[in-house]
């Protein structure tokens, strides 16, 4: 074997090889594929019996994944799928009320106030099934003060929908404008009028839901900076107080950039609207908050997202094909897919260990400032024997600095996505990473062969610089 390979950085090149667009998913560790619905519950229950910081985590937000649409808008890189027929949503909800009934006894006592749509298209639900799937969490996970949050499509919302889950607890309602502009609107194959859209704002303004969020992109094939502004500022004179900006990617140049458009050319586009809006928005009250980045005009804003995945703090349960949960230090799981009339709720899952668990939280906390007494009293274990090695590493590269008792990112690349993290945690930290990686690819991996050759990607990995590369993707 030559001394020259760098095992660590030599096998991510590996993987980057044979597996280059979900890294990060081989990454979560070996999904034991297939698992099932029981496995996940049981090993739920046995984390919570045995270990102490499982037993930490007494909240458990719930996700529903609707990932039915009506159209498939040409710029999606969302999990979903085409409606064929309406009956085929009434065979998901009871394959839902199923995964529920297995998994809600493991966690018994733990608060389940909050559930999330997501989608897909949850709007896509009729009244009927509303109510069915949320009386099927009621039944699995009682909470007498639920929150509901929402993604609608104004496609296939109204009245009706707002008032039945406004009735139930809805708490956050997500509107998915992303432009205002028919035109581009008809181009990426998404029929919604701008009349509708502004209706839809309207109407949830006048319900008075606590928070009401509209996403909008930026970088749409054919959209100007100008448009682009024009559409953020009709959308703030509306009253907004949550306004997402989703900067457009796509894995396919082709898809990415408007008509005789060079690469550059579209990034240059959209990194000048997305710098805009940032000035746009800060005039006009907004700042950026939390992990997923959001610009919102309200001081305190919860992210049950960064209470999971950053914070450790709760435990995501997530039903419907496509979905992804979570128990830190116990599980991660997501279930199947969706073929042309057959829902495939089938599990995979790999179990998190402690390890593992802790790797996770201390790169996270490195944006905010991972303090080392904090860490000792949550894990019970010393950072410096946990991964003092791999911080010292990143000292060293000028990426992280170390005052009084806190780790904490110098600023020198700005880290915005879940993939940076995630790419970070696992080349630099856990202990088990190779052998949880080799146990994966058990098969196909030649540690004597330099793989680094030619793999531009995962070369800027190397160089650090793969922070830069995901940002200017916008993944
Ligand atoms: C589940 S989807 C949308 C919810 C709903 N189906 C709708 O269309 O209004 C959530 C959000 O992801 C964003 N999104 C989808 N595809 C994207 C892409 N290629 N690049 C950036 N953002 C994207 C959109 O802003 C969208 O509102
Ligand atoms: S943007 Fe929404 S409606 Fe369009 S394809 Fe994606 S999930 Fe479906």
């Amino acid at each position: 074997m030559s001394a020259r390979i760098d095992q660590k950085r030599n096998f991510l090149f590996f993987l980057n090889e044979i597996y280059p667009v979900h890294v990060d998913d081989c990454l979560t560790g070996a999904l034991v594929s297939p698992s099932s619905w029981e496995a996940v519950a049981q090993r739920v229950e046995s984390s919570r019996q045995k270990d102490v910081f499982a037993r930490s985590i007494d909240k458990v937000h719930l996700y529903v994944h609707v990932p039915f649409c009506e159209r498939l808008c040409s710029f999606c890189h969302c999990s979903r799928v085409l409606l064929r027929q309406r009956s085929d949503i009434d065979a998901y909800i009871k394959d839902l009320a199923r995964q529920m009934t297995i998994l809600s006894p493991a966690y018994q006592g733990m608060d389940a106030g909050l559930i999330q749509f997501g989608g897909g298209t949850p709007s896509i639900l009729d009244e009927r099934q509303l109510s069915a799937i949320l009386d099927g969490v009621d039944k699995s996970f009682p909470s007498r003060n639920r929150q509901i949050q929402f993604e609608a499509n104004p496609s296939s919302w109204s009245a009706s929908k707002l008032a039945l889950l406004s009735s139930r607890g809805l708490y956050r309602l997500s509107i998915g404008v992303q432009t205002l502009d028919e035109k581009i609107l008809k181009y990426v194959s998404r029929p919604q009028t701008r009349k509708k859209v502004l209706g839809c704002l309207r109407l949830a303004q006048k319900a008075g839901i606590p928070q009401v969020n509209v996403d909008l992109m930026a970088g749409l094939p054919g959209q100007t900076v100008e448009g682009f502004i024009h559409d953020l500022k009709d959308v703030i004179s509306e009253g907004m107080d949550f306004i997402n900006i989703q900067p457009y990617t796509s894995l396919s140049w082709q898809l990415l950039c408007g008509p005789g458009e060079t690469i550059p050319a579209f990034f240059n586009r959209r990194d000048a609207m997305m710098k805009m809006a940032k000035e746009v928005l800060a005039q006009a009250g907004f700042t950026r908050k939390g992990f997923w980045g959001i610009y919102s005009r309200q001081e305190e804003v919860d992210d049950p997202q960064e209470e999971v995945y950053t914070h450790l703090q709760a435990a995501l349960a997530a039903f419907g094909p496509f979905a992804r949960g979570l128990f830190p230090g116990a599980v991660f799981y997501r279930a199947g897919t969706v073929r042309p009339g057959a829902v495939n709720t089938q599990v995979e899952s790999c179990a998190q260990d402690l390890d593992y668990t802790m790797s996770h939280y201390a790169v996270l906390a490195l944006i905010n400032g991972l303090d080392e007494q904090a860490f000792l009293k949550r894990f019970r274990v010393s950072i410096d024997r946990h991964c003092g090695e791999g911080l010292r590493y990143l000292q060293e590269s000028g990426l992280v600095a170390f005052s009084k008792g806190i780790w904490k990112f110098s600023g020198k690349w700005e880290i915005r996505r879940i993939r940076e993290y995630f790419a970070l945690s696992r080349a630099l930290f856990g202990k088990g990473l190779l052998s949880r990686l080799r146990e994966r690819f058990v098969n196909g991996y030649d540690p004597r062969h330099d793989y680094s050759s030619g793999n531009s990607l995962l070369k800027a990995y190397a160089d650090s610089t793969l922070m830069v590369v995901y940002y200017r993707m916008g993944c």
